[in-house]
């Protein structure tokens, strides 16, 4: 008993103790600065103040009413305001920790490209959550979207169109004023329960309603990642996301069950279900194949990762739209003219291309995903550099989509324009630059699905209804894993 004692407490000092001072040492020696740590909590309670401080600040501000052109774009330093300040004093290149969990800020271009370039796939990976190799699967994106088949597509305008007529029923009665994003998360939803499942509505909605308070709740417990026994802390908030995990497992379980049961081996269901399980009864070579397990944590990346992002994407776009009317014209024109007034067809989308660059400006000012994360896998050398192998990387999406030195000094205009001439990059000067979907063998697979989504929904919207900026707004770009409106976006909504 005493020697299991003594090995316990042997294993936990190492685990806490020694082994993060060593790795401080080594990254002091390997030439990274950064906030100065303390044990136990790293740099959190800095952050946390900062974060604090920040919202006093904000509230005593948004208590003005605000006017269109009281809408900043200029927002890193509302959403991280502790990154802001430590750019300041230690670069763009920097160490912080979560607790005893060193993380490497990367907000440098130049420095995230010659680390990428000189990284094989296997030297890093996704810290733990994201496991599954999807790359064979999907290769440059969801395959199911690509050539022209628009199934997809029409699935999307059930659930679009079902909004835009509850819209219609508020505006008659007298309500003209509504919370855009609760209603297009709400739709998104519903789309790629039905594009990625089958599903119905009510299956769909329920895995949500479990996935969306399962966030709340991690949210809530989970600020003191990498915190020795961080989860002892907040017991109950930890028991209560363990039980809606598992009631989602159990509700996507039954979902792979009853596909399974009804599986067509001539022609297999197209949607993501469907592929992803032809993968495991095609390929059923060791490694490839999926488990139950694999199969319940790739569903739920795909309706968390699918949903949200997107409805957050459309969102931002109403407020920009909502504040820049000249551009809510010019796309209802270009519609009028590349898809015209009758019913969408789908293969006119890649026409659309004024929406493309709207959808690229919007994705740069409030990228949904505001940071990528990787976990080095063994030693990376960036130059006379090391970075040590277990480190986390933390990339500095909105950072990098923020910074003057790299786009200018229009950087916190909404200028849309700037894509025209290079669709990918808008014109940054670097082509690390701008990231909303990642980079590398690990950028996101929903990235056709989306941007079709996003043209259908936004058509639907613009020729039904012009969108102001309602007087109860106050702008408050905050983080709840993506980035999101704090107070919801109200707009009022008028019937064209
Ligand atoms: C505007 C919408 C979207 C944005 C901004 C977005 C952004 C991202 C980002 C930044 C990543 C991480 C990439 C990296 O670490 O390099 C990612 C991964 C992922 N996204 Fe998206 N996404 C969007 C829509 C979608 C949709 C519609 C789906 C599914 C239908 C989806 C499925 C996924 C999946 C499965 C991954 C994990 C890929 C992997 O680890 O291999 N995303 N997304």
């Amino acid at each position: 008993m005493l020697g299991f004692l003594l090995y316990l407490f042997m294993k936990l000092l190492f685990s806490f103790w020694i082994h993060p001072i060593r790795a401080y040492r080594k990254l002091k020696k390997n030439g990274f600065g950064g906030p100065t740590p303390s044990f136990p909590l790293g740099n959190i309670r800095e952050m946390k103040n900062s974060m604090k401080n920040n919202i006093i600040n904000n509230n005593d501000s948004s208590s003005l009413s605000v006017a269109s052109s009281a809408v900043s774009h200029d927002i890193h330093s509302t959403v991280f305001p502790y990154f802001a300040r430590w750019q300041k004093s230690h670069g763009k290149v920097f160490i912080y920790w979560l607790g005893t969990e060193p993380f490497l800020y990367i907000a440098d271009p130049e420095f995230l490209k010659e680390m990428s370039s000189g990284v094989l796939g296997k030297s890093w990976g996704k810290p733990n959550v994201f496991k599954h190799d999807r790359e064979p699967m999907f290769g440059n994106g969801l395959v199911m979207v690509e050539g022209d088949d628009w199934a997809m597509a029409s699935l999307m305008v059930e659930p679009a169109t079902k909004m835009l007529d509850r819209w219609t029923t508020l505006i008659n009665s007298g309500k003209p004023e509504i919370d855009v994003e609760r209603e297009i998360t709400t739709t998104a939803g519903e789309i790629i329960a039905r594009t990625s499942f089958g599903l119905s509505y009510q299956n769909g909605s329920k895995v949500f309603e479990k996935l969306r308070a399962m966030q709340i709740t991690l949210f809530n417990s989970n600020r003191y990642v990498g915190v020795p026994f961080s989860k002892l802390m907040c017991p109950k908030k930890n028991l209560e996301a363990k039980k809606l995990g598992k009631e989602i497992d159990q509700l996507l379980l039954s979902i792979i069950d009853a596909r399974k049961k009804s599986w067509d081996y001539e022609s297999p269901q197209k949607d993501l279900l469907g592929l992803l399980m032809e993968g495991k009864q095609v390929d059923g070579r060791a490694g490839k194949s999926l488990t139950a397990r694999e199969l319940v944590d790739e569903c739920k990346t795909f309706f968390f990762g699918g949903h949200e992002t997107t409805a957050l994407a459309l969102t931002w776009t109403l407020l920009l739209l909502a504040t820049h009317p000249n551009w809510q014209n010019q796309l209802r024109d270009e519609i009028k003219e590349v898809i015209g007034d009758g019913e969408i067809d789908f293969a006119k989308l890649s026409g659309l291309k004024k929406m493309g660059w709207v959808m690229n400006e919007v994705l740069r000012l409030y990228s949904p995903a505001p940071n990528a994360q990787r976990q080095a896998r063994e030693d990376i050398k960036v130059d006379d550099l090391v970075i040590p192998n277990g480190t986390n990387i933390w990339i500095d999406v909105v950072g990098m989509h923020h910074d003057p030195a790299i786009w200018g000094d229009d950087v916190f205009e909404f200028r849309p324009e700037r894509f025209k001439d290079d669709h990918l990059y808008g014109g940054c000067k670097h082509k690390m630059g701008f990231l909303p979907f990642g980079f590398g063998g690990r950028m996101c697979v929903g990235r056709n699905l989306t941007t079709m989504e996003y043209k259908v929904v936004l058509t639907l919207m613009l020729t039904r209804f012009s969108f102001s900026i309602s007087p109860s707004y106050s702008h408050s770009p905050s983080i709840l894993l993506s980035l999101r409106p704090r107070h919801g976006l109200p707009l009022i909504v008028q019937p064209l």
